[in-house]
């Protein structure tokens, strides 16, 4: 499966959207240590491709080198850092989508040892392994037979930092093209506590050098400006400064930043643009991964709203980064999408409802506490009520599953009625099979749809059937044994009970 980037609301986030959408697991896994996320990252038509009415020139050719070879310690966690995900996507898929919507090419992501797992979750994008955590100069050096012979620009960003939009990364693009042709853009930002980030030591509008904080001079340190780590720089310019790095510092690594005063020594000229903070953050921590979730949220649930879908009360609902909603959707509270999740124009999604790799067409009712898993489509003017569940199973237009029933591996016909209670049996303890429910069929409740087995349009099962065999149309399916009625029993039942337990002593009712 491959995925897009959809569109850049509020601060350029990323919104990913399946090109295959219902009858397909999603690509994306949440995070659990025994799962890897599979997915590719396609590259999307460029943002604004027409230099003729916006005046642009075309951007130079950028590759773009994402470091992720660290080894996440503090997220105490088997599943390397980078694939832990924000709204649906790992990190790195966030970074990828980013670079990949500016048509950067290649890009190459510098893992760890033992880090298979990010390697085939990048794919098809090229992985270089870093076999030794030197610094991050001697990082980015792992990426330079992987580029090959590019001569373009190459961007750097990090994997744990996830929310760098494009039109930051663009912004600094529009810097290497500004005033001097400066070969090393750095992006800066002006963080609440400046702690252990390098300072950007500025003069007459240039990026002179980057000071780490442990090797600062406290004048040094006084400096606001940070770095936010992510560099632009010309390869060329890039490559030979990077052979200069030395490791006489306090750390004893390769630092890239000591990039910007060497390519400085070798006369050229270095600049930072401003980033916002909140597009900056890192994470490293658990508590950080939250903070990260809950900033993507709130954009998201923003976003929702500004493009016409209501929230009852936005702070409950959670999005995934590729949840695609069309317009006039109502949402209750306490809704979650997993990934891979589209909604239609004037669907209403109640309350409680947990929905991921699911279709719901225009004018669908669903829930309250519905639930929809992978594959499920629900068609236009369908309704979905309380307590469903419906897995791998498409509900044409206008058909109902009101009641506390399991609909999986099915197909439900235009209109049909499928009364509470009922049950797909779809799973003989070794395989799933299909159940078919014609249009205009009504299911009576609690009936057991034994698959694989077909119910034909406008036909009818009784309350309480068992259908293992097909009904033809029209027909009506019924095996429950005949009623009884015996009048009378349960007042005599009733008096002989009450007798026995009053002769026991005990207290009556
Ligand atoms: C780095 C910058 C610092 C900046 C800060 C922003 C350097 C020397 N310092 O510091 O100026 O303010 O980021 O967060 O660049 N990594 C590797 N291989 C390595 C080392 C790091 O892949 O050998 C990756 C890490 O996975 C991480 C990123 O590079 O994604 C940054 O590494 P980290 O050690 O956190 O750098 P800082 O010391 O925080
Ligand atoms: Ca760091």
């Amino acid at each position: 499966m491959t995925w897009k980037v959809l569109a850049k609301p509020l601060g350029g986030d990323t919104f990913f959207m399946a090109e295959e959408q219902s009858r397909s697991i999603p690509a994306f896994i949440r995070p659990a240590p025994h799962v890897i996320f599979r997915g590719s990252f396609s590259t999307p038509p460029p943002p604004d491709p027409d230099p003729m009415t916006s005046g642009a020139s075309f951007p130079t050719p950028t590759a773009a080198v994402i470091l992720a070879a660290g080894s996440g310690t503090r997220m105490k966690s088997a599943l390397p850092k980078v694939l832990h995900c924000v709204a649906g996507v790992p990190m790195v898929g966030h970074v990828l989508a980013t670079v990949t919507s500016l048509e950067m090419d290649p890009v190459v992501v510098v893992i760890g040892p033992g880090m298979e797992a990010v390697a085939k979750a990048v794919a098809p994008h090229e992985t270089a392994l870093q076999s030794d955590r030197l610094g991050t100069g001697h990082a980015v050096m792992q990426a330079k037979a992987a580029l090959g012979g590019f001569t373009g620009d190459v961007l750097i960003a990090y994997a744990d930092t996830p929310f760098v939009s494009a039109a930051t990364m663009e912004k600094m693009r529009a810097a290497r093209r500004g005033p001097g042709n400066p070969a090393v853009v750095v992006l800066g930002f002006t963080p609440e506590d400046p702690a252990a980030y390098g300072r950007l030591v500025m003069k007459d509008g240039k990026l002179e050098r980057i000071v780490e904080a442990k090797d600062a001079t406290p004048d040094e340190r006084a400096i606001g400006f940070c770095n936010s780590g992510i560099m632009l720089a010309d390869s060329k310019v890039l490559w030979q400064a990077l052979a200069k790095v030395g490791n006489a510092n306090a750390k004893g690594e390769y630092y890239l930043t000591d990039v910007v005063g060497l390519a400085r020594a070798a006369g050229h000229i270095c600049t930072a643009v401003e980033g916002a903070a909140d597009e900056l953050m890192g994470v490293n921590s658990r508590a950080e991964l939250a903070v990260a979730e809950a900033i993507l949220q709130n954009k998201l649930r923003a976003a929702a709203m500004e493009n016409g879908v209501t929230l009852r009360d936005p702070a409950t609902v959670y999005f995934s980064a590729d949840t695609k909603l069309g317009k006039d959707i109502e949402i209750g509270p306490f809704t979650v999408f997993g990934p891979g999740v589209t909604v239609d124009d004037g669907a209403v999604i109640k309350g409680f409802c947990h929905i991921e790799g699911a279709h719901i067409a225009g004018g669908a009712l669903v829930g309250p506490y519905a639930r929809l898993r992978p594959g499920a489509s629900i068609g236009a003017d369908a309704h979905v009520g309380n307590f469903v569940e419906i897995k791998n199973a498409a509900l044409d237009a206008g058909a109902k599953v009101n009641h506390l029933s399991y609909i999986g591996d099915a197909h439900v016909g235009a209109k049909a009625n499928v009364g509470a209670g009922t049950i797909t049996a779809n799973y003989d303890g070794f395989n799933k099979s299909h159940t078919e429910i014609g249009a205009g069929a009504s299911i009576g409740s609690n009936s057991v749809l034994v698959a694989p087995v077909k119910v034909g349009a406008g036909a009818m099962t009784g309350a309480g059937a068992v259908v293992r065999n097909d009904v033809p149309a029209d027909a009506l399916a019924l095996n429950s044994s005949r009623q009884e009625t015996k009048d009378g029993f349960a007042a005599a039942y009733r008096q002989r009970k009450q007798a026995e337990k009053a002769k026991k002593g005990g207290k009556g009712t």
